[in-house]
């Protein structure tokens, strides 16, 4: 059984260059010497995923470099290749820079319209691209519109508990998890705080947790990390 874990942090929308760029010096510098997370994710294969906004993508590299358990990931891509579509960020102009993309966040189906056929389109342009999509469903009604393969990601994100300081019950996310048989992993979202994180991380069924507000802070969210790993 694969019981590594990833802990991804979303930052949405969130910092200028220069918070972004103290949160990751800040991070790095809890990573190094004696880092219980950094010997929990070096012996057990866990990753630490950063979702940061795309103009600091490039920012993570060093951080990436110096631990290799550091992965990062975009918010968002284009459901269109390379080309002429302003504003857009290619799976292709990804590929160098990060791991992971999320991929139909729910804030991302209200704000901007993103339907079903419009989130396959993206992950099969990250898949062909090596990224490994993060696909993230609000109910077992979003999972079932897509193609599950081995090669992607599926966060489980109720809208009710996104930002609300109301997580799920383990029992609805592992409910989920079962009906989504398919997928390479299967994560949880929504209000993950250092007080709930491990109920998640501890279940067999639960590959890792997706974290917004609780990562802005780099200590707090070094701290949600251990507790999630421990
Ligand atoms: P939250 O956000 O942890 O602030 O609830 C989670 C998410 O939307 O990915």
């Amino acid at each position: 059984m694969n019981t590594s874990k990833i802990i991804v942090a979303n930052w949405k929308s969130n910092k200028t260059v220069h918070e972004a760029m103290v949160w990751l010096d800040a991070f790095s510098h809890l990573l190094s010497g004696e880092s219980t997370v950094a010997n929990l994710c070096r012996s057990n294969k866990h990753q630490i995923v950063l979702a940061l906004p795309a103009p600091y993508l490039l920012l993570g590299l060093d951080i990436v470099k110096a631990y290799s358990f550091v992965k990062l990931a975009a918010q968002n891509v284009s459901m269109f290749g390379d080309g002429s579509y302003t504003g857009e960020v290619s799976a292709h102009a990804l590929s160098d820079i990060v791991s992971y993309s999320l991929v139909g966040h729910s804030e991302r189906r209200r704000w901007f319209g993103e339907d079903g056929t419009q989130i396959q389109a993206k992950v099969d342009l990250l898949i062909h691209a090596g990224i490994t999509p993060i696909v993230c469903v609000r109910s077992i009604e979003d999972a079932r519109m897509l193609i599950l393969t081995q090669e992607m990601y599926i966060a489980y994100e109720p809208d009710e508990s996104i930002g609300s300081g109301q997580n799920a019950p383990l029992s609805q996310v592992t409910s989920i998890a079962t009906q989504v048989e398919g997928a390479g992993g299967f994560i949880y979202g929504g209000s993950v705080s250092l007080a709930n994180v491990s109920d998640y991380t501890s279940d067999a069924h639960v590959n890792g947790v997706l974290v917004g507000r609780a990562s802005l802070d780099p200590q707090d969210f070094y701290n949600l990390t251990e507790a999630a790993l421990l």
